[in-house]
């Protein structure tokens, strides 16, 4: 689906993920996560025909390959997850984690999904808010599920999103 959302910042669009984008979303999720994940682990993902991705890049004024951020969600049988997300911290707080959270949960309700499910670590205030912004409830509390960058075990909050 090549669909371009009404900008909040007109110099960054967002379109379908493609194999081609692999490289650079892997360097931007090990700018933004404590385990980065590898060109070939993106390009493992997006191979299934389950796993839907969408970037956030430039659109002339910037370069192709300026990627600003990127989502990644799987969609099985009406059931569906949020992978991973991330923005630059560049381009944090312009609205782009809004606009492809929902250019991926209008991709999955395409796909036919009815819930999306997301895992969260507690502590990470600005993706919550974002979340919740999209009527994201949680559902449950993974204590220990996740390590941060000092090896600390912190709890993941379970969120999910009814379609229908
Ligand atoms: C979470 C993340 C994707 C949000 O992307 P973003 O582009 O900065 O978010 P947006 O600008 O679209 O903000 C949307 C809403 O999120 C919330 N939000 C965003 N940044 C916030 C911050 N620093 N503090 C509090 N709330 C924040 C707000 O509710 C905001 O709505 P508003 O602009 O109307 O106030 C981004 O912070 C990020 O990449 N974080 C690192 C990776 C990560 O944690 N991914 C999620 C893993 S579960």
């Amino acid at each position: 689906m090549f669909e371009k959302l009404m900008p909040r910042n007109t110099e960054i669009d967002i379109t379908p993920m493609t194999l081609g984008d692999c490289h650079a979303a892997s360097a931007l999720h090990g700018q933004r996560f404590a385990r980065g994940w590898s060109d070939g682990e993106f390009h493992a993902l997006l191979s299934q025909k389950t796993v839907l991705g969408f970037i956030a890049h430039g659109n002339g004024l910037l370069p192709r390959r300026s990627v600003a951020g990127f989502v990644l969600a799987r969609e099985v049988a009406g059931e569906s997850e949020i992978l991973s997300i991330a923005v630059d911290t560049r381009w944090a707080g312009h609205g782009l984690g809004w606009r492809l959270m929902q250019s991926a949960i209008k991709e999955i309700k395409y796909r036919g999904g009815e819930t999306v499910f997301l895992e969260v670590d507690e502590g990470n205030a600005p993706a919550i808010a974002l979340y919740r912004k999209l009527r994201f409830a949680t559902v449950a509390e993974r204590k220990g599920y996740y390590a941060d960058r000092d090896g600390r075990k912190t709890t993941a909050l379970v969120m999910r999103l009814d379609l229908v």
